[in-house]
């Protein structure tokens, strides 16, 4: 199922796709990130001939990595801002192996249950990337993730930059802006 998505959430933006053979690790270490396992990617040899990680290291300090994802889990619902550990406003994601999975995006996580709120029942948001497509990801709106039969990778950038000083919108719009010159 392809679920394509509103801009508020999250923005597949035009450029080349990943491909998880290319992407060069620093080792094959995992490293407990979270509630995720990790492994660090080489940025300075992960930008070279790639135009839009080549411009974003030049406007933005950032480290990636892959992240995993064991078959049949669930992420539950989480914001990156205010009260969790993370401050982290957005991020640029990819998925880049073939599992069967899918996010959730939603304006009304106070009603759920699970938060203390009284309801069962809340609006919900589906987004699926499409493979190795890069996306910036508006991690200040709730979202959960669902992981089916498959170990999930996601490739991912951490900016230096907390939230507020780097934010969904104002990144998106630089990208379009300077990057696409649209
Ligand atoms: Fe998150």
């Amino acid at each position: 199922m392809n679920y394509p998505i509103d801009e508020k959430y999250a923005w597949k933006i035009p450029s080349k796709p990943l491909n998880l053979v290319d992407i060069p690790l620093v080792n094959n270490d995992e490293h407990l990130y979270y509630h995720f396992y990790l492994k660090q990617i080489d940025v300075e040899k992960f930008i070279q001939g790639n135009p839009f990680f080549e411009w974003l290291a030049e406007n933005y300090k950032f480290s990636c990595g892959l992240i995993k994802m064991e078959p049949n889990k669930i992420y539950d619902w989480h914001i990156d801002v205010g009260k969790t550990k993370t401050n982290r406003g957005v991020c640029i994601n990819a998925l880049v192996t073939p599992s069967p999975s899918f996010v959730l995006f939603t304006d009304n996580l106070n009603n759920l249950m699970s938060h203390g709120g009284e309801e069962f029942q809340t609006d919900i948001v589906p987004f699926t990337y499409d493979l190795n497509e890069i996306y910036l990801f508006n991690t200040s709106k709730a979202h959960s993730v669902y992981n089916f039969e498959k170990e999930r990778l996601l490739f991912s950038v951490e900016f230096e930059l907390d939230y507020p000083l780097l934010t969904y919108e104002r990144i998106k719009n630089k990208i379009k802006t300077e990057f696409l010159n649209e």
